[in-house]
């Protein structure tokens, strides 16, 4: 039987499907379900900055939902922090280490409306704040970033070099609405397709061993050809939120199955084999992953409505 086994932030995994941030790992009742289904880890909710700010309730529960996680689970436990400064880090991962965190990842987001921020001063700030977490704890640190940077590749190896040892590509934020009846802003969170799967697929496969770093691939992932094709490209966990939310933690089940099967089928034993077979330095035409093919695109599309 095809072995999956994979390495995350130093971490040896049983798989590469991993249940990513959402209110599904935020109860141990739910936790305990996904380990059940097969999860190789599992990613609990953020805790957010502000809540920190206000010490109290918030995360005096974080940190027993981690202790009690811990006890409960063998795979390993992943705590999450969401914030846009450097402040308030410190001791707070500390003790995210003591109740038994096995990493971290940080979600970094940040919607700078100023427009006397450049580009290169919001980046500085992102480095920052990993640079503060990383000082802050000995935990394998994975940064989760949104696709919207100008020079992504750059960044990342910045990234890296702050001393995140994971890039989690990418995270998905609600993106406001206008009811225009009501005439007001409305927030909206939609859960994803795996039409989505094509922004990290191209960013996993143009960072495969560029950084020293692992790679989640996250936003999109549902079936298990969409697990497949991440791997293809080069990563080393596939993460799910919507797939989970809308089918349950069984949903992991015949996954693993149909990815066992595809890799007998196609002869492969484990997934070092396959991993980045289909990245963007093992393809015979790597600017397939860039512009280049853009016009090709186009031109194949309007065919298909005139009947050329
Ligand atoms: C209801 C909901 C809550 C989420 N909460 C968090 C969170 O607390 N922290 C975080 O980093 N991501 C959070 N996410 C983002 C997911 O972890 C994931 O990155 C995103 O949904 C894209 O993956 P998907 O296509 O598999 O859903 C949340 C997503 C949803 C739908």
């Amino acid at each position: 039987m095809a072995d999956l086994r994979t390495t995350y932030l130093g971490m040896e995994l049983r798989s590469p499907l991993v249940a990513s941030s959402s209110p599904l790992t935020g109860s141990l009742d739910g936790l305990r379900r996904l380990e059940a289904a097969g999860a190789g880890a599992v990613v609990l909710p953020s805790l957010f900055e502000e809540e920190l700010a206000t010490p109290g309730a918030a995360a005096g529960a974080y940190l027993s939902l981690v202790e009690q996680a811990r006890q409960s689970l063998e795979i390993p436990v992943i705590a999450s922090l969401n914030g846009v400064s450097r402040g308030g880090w410190s001791s707070y991962a500390t003790r995210l280490e003591e109740a038994g965190a096995s990493a971290l990842e940080l979600n970094i987001y940040y919607v700078s409306s100023r427009p006397g921020l450049s580009g290169n001063d919001v980046e500085w700030h992102y480095l920052d704040v990993v640079r503060a977490v990383r000082r802050a704890t000995s935990l394998p640190l994975a940064v989760k970033v949104s696709p919207y940077f100008s020079a992504l590749a750059n960044m990342a190896g910045q990234l890296v070099e702050s001393g995140a040892n994971g890039l989690v590509l990418f995270n998905r934020f609600y993106q406001p609405d206008l009811d225009i009846e009501a005439m007001e802003v409305v927030p909206t969170l939609e859960l994803s397709s795996s039409v989505e799967l094509r922004l990290p697929l191209r960013w996993i496969a143009i960072l495969h061993r560029r950084h020293r770093v692992s790679l989640a691939a996250s936003t999109g992932v549902h079936t298990a050809v969409d697990v497949i094709k991440v791997l293809l490209a080069g990563a080393d966990v596939a993460m799910m939120t919507s797939a989970l939310l809308r089918n349950g933690p069984d949903h992991l089940r015949p996954l693993e199955v149909q990815v066992r099967d595809w890799m007998d089928r196609h002869g492969f034993e484990t997934l070092g084999q396959l991993r980045g077979r289909l990245s963007q330095r093992s393809v015979p035409d790597p600017a397939a992953f860039e512009r280049a093919n853009y016009i090709k695109t186009l031109a194949s599309h309007a065919g298909r409505g005139t009947g050329r």
